[in-house]
């Protein structure tokens, strides 16, 4: 089997390979290739990446190309994790938006807007590639925004799925907290991508007995201060919500705090160079601890159950994914792309049925998926004023001020990015 990991220069990757080296029952890779144009990083991280694979005895082969063409032929599936700008277009999605009072974030709000027109032709156009080379290939989405970035590769007629760690974090940490297998443990997670909630947690399989109630009572407190939400918005709400949810259920306590202390991109661009670093050393053939710092716990575990799924029948029946609603959600249309638990195999993922949702999540799902409809619309179209609606369309943006405001800025800082702007 072949694998190819489209931005793997990124210093996530020993991740990603950590997880290829442990779990080569479920997912038996005999080739690897790490493509990246960052050359002088991919070496880095290609030479860390294939100690890792030695020490654990896999007998992989692990190459390393800056040619985007040549690293995908062949592939039977191609994961995206690219970030166009790196770090520095990161860091501007994160402060312009404080500008005008708005949450600065990568995914949420006018930042993601900004990352979603930067990525969206780039990704589409490897997407096209790979289509050319292997038309059998599956594209295994997590570049940010996911849900915008599947929306638009699914349209465009892909074999993709888009893939995040918040829903295989969760169920890691509820495991532990109660002292259960992970694999024991089921989530009834619901919503979009960066905007879910965590409406059970079932103990066996899908339909198993549900245990949030018990994980309330006995962990609220840890799982609340994880989150860092108030206990009573889990007590109230009766569900578990997303960290991403704190930047609605908590906007302005978010941004006071954002204007106080350093960004997040200026944290792991601190990080990064740690990283890359240690990755030079020779004698590192493990992910290193530091690693764990950056938000992508377990994202190699779920892509390894996905591949498995998609490509043989290694990984479990039931994974959290991003794809169409088709029905799923009665109140979203059927091309919308949502979160949810879904049945995964060589012919791609079909949601679980979801019961009707409570208008108090319905409704914020409803008014965000019609803003990544607006936002596919500018990214793949261009144009200040399908920015500006797509603004306006935010839930935590709304006013016609603001959103001008926001359009303005967010054209201002990703000229380089966007041939129209
Ligand atoms: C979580 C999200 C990812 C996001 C990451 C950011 O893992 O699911 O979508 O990219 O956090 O982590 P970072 O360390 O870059 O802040
Ligand atoms: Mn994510």
């Amino acid at each position: 089997m072949k694998l190819a990991v489209v931005g793997g220069g990124s210093t996530y990757t020993p991740e990603l390979i950590d997880g290829f080296a442990r779990l080569r029952d479920t997912l038996p890779v005999s080739e690897l290739v790490l493509i990246d144009p960052a050359a002088e990083r991919l070496e880095l991280i290609g030479g860390l990446a294939r100690r890792i694979f030695a020490r654990q005895g896999h007998p992989g082969r692990i190459t390393t190309t800056s040619d985007l063409d040549a690293g995908i032929a062949g592939a039977d599936a191609v994961l995206l994790q690219l970030r166009i700008g790196g770090q520095a277009a990161r860091l501007q999605d994160e402060t312009w938006p404080l500008e005008c009072g708005c949450v600065g974030q990568e995914t949420t709000g006018a930042g993601g807007l900004a990352k979603a027109l930067r990525t969206v032709p780039v990704v589409l156009d490897i997407a096209d590639r790979v289509r050319r080379t292997n038309p059998d290939a599956w594209i295994i989405d997590f570049t940010n925004p996911v849900g915008i970035v599947t929306r638009a590769l699914l349209q465009a007629g892909h074999k993709a799925v888009g893939l995040c760690n918040v829903a295989i974090g969760l169920q890691r940490k509820f495991a532990a907290l109660l002292d259960l297998a992970p694999a024991d443990i089921h989530l009834d997670h619901v919503g979009l991508n960066h905007l879910t909630w965590e409406l059970g947690v079932r103990r066996g399989g899908p339909d198993g007995e549900d245990l949030l109630a018990t994980l309330l009572a006995a962990h609220g407190e840890a799982v609340a201060s994880d989150l860092r939400l108030p206990r009573a918005v889990l007590d109230r709400l009766g569900v578990v919500p997303s960290y991403y949810l704190r930047y609605f259920y908590a906007h302005d306590e978010v941004v006071r705090e954002l204007g106080t202390k350093p960004s997040r991109a200026a944290e792991v661009a601190a990080m990064e160079r740690e990283l890359l670093a240690l990755y030079g050393d020779p004698a590192l053939d493990e992910k290193p601890a530091l690693l764990a710092k950056r938000g992508g716990a377990f994202y190699s575990e779920a892509a390894v159950d996905l591949a498995a799924s998609l490509l043989g029948d290694g990984g479990p029946a039931v994974q959290v994914v991003n794809t169409y609603n088709n029905g799923t959600l009665p109140f979203l249309p059927d091309d919308a792309v949502i979160e949810v638990q879904a049945r995964v195999d060589g012919s791609g993922a079909a949601p679980l049925a979801v019961p009707r949702l409570d208008p108090l999540f319905a409704g914020l799902i409803s008014h965000v998926s019609a803003y990544e409809d607006l936002a596919l619309d500018a990214a793949l179209r261009g144009g200040r004023e399908r920015v500006f609606k797509a603004l306006l369309a935010h839930p935590l943006v709304g006013q016609f001020e603001l959103a001008e405001g926001l359009t303005d800025r967010l054209l201002a800082h990703n000229k380089e990015h966007l041939p129209w702007a």
